[in-house]
């Protein structure tokens, strides 16, 4: 982005390149008299102010990112035919990080999901995973999700947080349960961004240039060893240093300290997905790594900061649904619903043209017939703007099955998904908690919970809240309905 730098050495000058006469003094009648309405250069100054912010992400508001490469160093070709994964390429790439409920002021330390963005600039365009540092969410359903939404964000009367809102959604939506226990563990608080793994979280597909079709999962792990914060450590630093993970990966950055994960998938055959034991489009399961262990693909290393953080990182669109040939989306409604939602908010957060910024311009080129709007850059000349066209301008034309799609038939429903043989709510976050968990992290969650139960849940929510967590696992149930009861009296 260098060459798009001002001269900074250069003479001020105003937006139209004209010296800049002073940027100290506005024009008045005399040293003590009123302001002229033709100091032009004073109105500009006033005018463009009020409009130098974009409005913040719903969700996801606060963040930091850094650009990077990602290095395919496994030969993967028999599940995808994407040149960003074929054996040796290198592709540059942006990270975003952010968390989900705070606005863009807020601690980077308080307790939440962590954001895990991804944009490759591949030689077929720009492909984007956005996703967690968990490897689930919390509904399965779309359209619950600006409700799970506002019940993180603030009441509206008084415009506070609330765990009686929180606890609220969650306990009245029990798939939210293995989401919940991740956040409330250790996953709830990392010490860094450059110390969390990362996950698509969501199930994808891979075609091979034989047009097998595949189900597949990202994980990122971090080559810098997960570390976390205790609950007194975080509330500590969101004290102290509010913007600590932003600082922490700048500094690393620029200090030579270029953190990386070793990303790799499990793959699923694509016949699999009718007959195993979960729903494996089920945003809030997991896939047994028994059942599909992980195979490594390759490293992705951040090495280059922003050089300017409102136009590479507050004006970056991410999307779910920008995917390059080999890749596909899913069954998952999740999935389905976000491959809407992001590039309308950028519409929306940004303007029409949001991919015309440097940040989210491919690096191949671009001939869409999508044209005009606010702020267009990009233009056709005098090339013909309408398909089909008689000129010599190429439209694509491709009829019958997509290669990355799936069959699907029925009536229309409005239907929660058709339950497979081990499909509940409560078996994967009570797996977690007793063989993922260890003691001290389990003695942490009961204090976590309970603390937060204290924090102004009141009667049925608080009564629900101790249900949900005896069905998540007995004993920590008790243990946190003990911790909770005691507090009260
Ligand atoms: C139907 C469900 C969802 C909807 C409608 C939704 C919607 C949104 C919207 C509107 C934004 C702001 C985009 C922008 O202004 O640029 C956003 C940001 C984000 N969402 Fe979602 N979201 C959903 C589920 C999820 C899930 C399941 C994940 C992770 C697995 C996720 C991860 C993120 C991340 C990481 C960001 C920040 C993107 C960035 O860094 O710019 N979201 N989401």
């Amino acid at each position: 982005m260098t060459d798009k730098l001002f001269d900074t050495k250069a003479p001020s000058t105003t937006t139209t390149g004209a010296p800049a006469v002073s940027d100290r003094n506005s024009l008045t009648v005399g040293p003590d008299g009123p302001i002229v309405l033709h100091d032009v250069h004073f109105l500009e100054q006033m005018a463009h102010f009020n409009r130098e912010k974009v409005i913040e992400r719903q969700p996801h508001a606060k963040g930091s990112g850094a650009f990077g490469v990602f290095e395919t160093t496994e030969d993967v070709s028999k599940y995808t035919k994407a040149a960003l994964f074929k054996r040796g390429a290198k592709t540059e790439m942006l990270a975003r990080f952010s968390t989900v409920a705070g606005e863009q002021g807020s601690p980077d330390t308080w307790r939440d999901v962590r954001g895990f963005s991804l944009k490759f600039y591949t030689s077929e365009g720009n492909y984007d995973l956005v996703g967690n540092n968990t490897p689930v969410f919390f509904v399965r359903d779309p359209m619950k999700f600006p409700h799970f939404i506002r019940s993180q964000k603030r009441l509206p009367d008084r415009g506070l947080r609330d765990n009686h809102m929180q606890w609220d959604f969650w306990t009245n939506n029990p798939e939210s349960a293995h989401q919940v226990t991740y956040l409330m563990g250790v996953r709830g608080l990392p010490r860094s961004w450059r110390q969390m793994n990362g996950y698509g979280s969501h199930t994808y597909m891979w075609v091979n240039a034989k047009g097998e079709r595949f189900w597949v999962k990202y994980h990122f792990h971090t080559q810098q060893g997960m570390a976390f914060f205790s609950n007194a450590e975080a509330a500590a630093m969101a004290g102290a240093d509010a913007d600590f993970h932003r600082r922490d990966l700048f500094e690393a950055i620029e200090r030579g300290d270029c953190p990386s994960w070793v990303m790799s998938v499990q793959v699923m055959p694509y016949a699999d997905a009718k007959k195993y034991r979960i729903n494996p489009f089920d945003l809030t399961k997991t896939w047994s790594h028994k059942d599909y262990p992980l195979i490594k693909v390759g490293t992705m290393t951040l090495n280059r900061n922003p050089v300017n953080f409102f136009a590479e990182i507050e004006q970056a669109a991410f999307s779910p649904g920008n995917t390059v040939p080999g890749i596909g989306l899913s069954p998952d409604k999740m999935l389905l619903g976000r491959a809407f939602a992001y590039n309308d908010a950028q519409r929306n957060r940004i303007g029409a043209n949001f991919h015309q910024l440097p940040v989210n311009q491919p690096k191949v080129p671009v001939n869409t017939y999508m044209i005009d709007g606010p702020m267009a850059y990009h233009h056709t000349g005098a090339a013909p703007v309408y398909v089909p066209n008689s000129g010599d301008r190429p439209w694509s034309d491709e009829t019958g099955k997509v290669d990355n799609g799936w069959e699907s038939d029925g009536e229309m429903v409005r239907s929660a998904y058709t339950l497979h043989p081990e499909d509940d709510d409560f078996t994967q976050p009570g797996i977690l908690v007793r063989k993922v968990f260890t003691d001290a992290e389990r003695q942490a969650l009961v204090e976590t919970v309970a603390g937060s139960l204290l924090g102004g849940v009141r009667e049925p929510v608080l009564s629900r809240a101790f249900d949900y967590w005896r069905k998540i696992d007995a004993d920590v149930g008790a243990r946190i309905e003990e911790k909770v009861r005691k507090g009260k009296a």
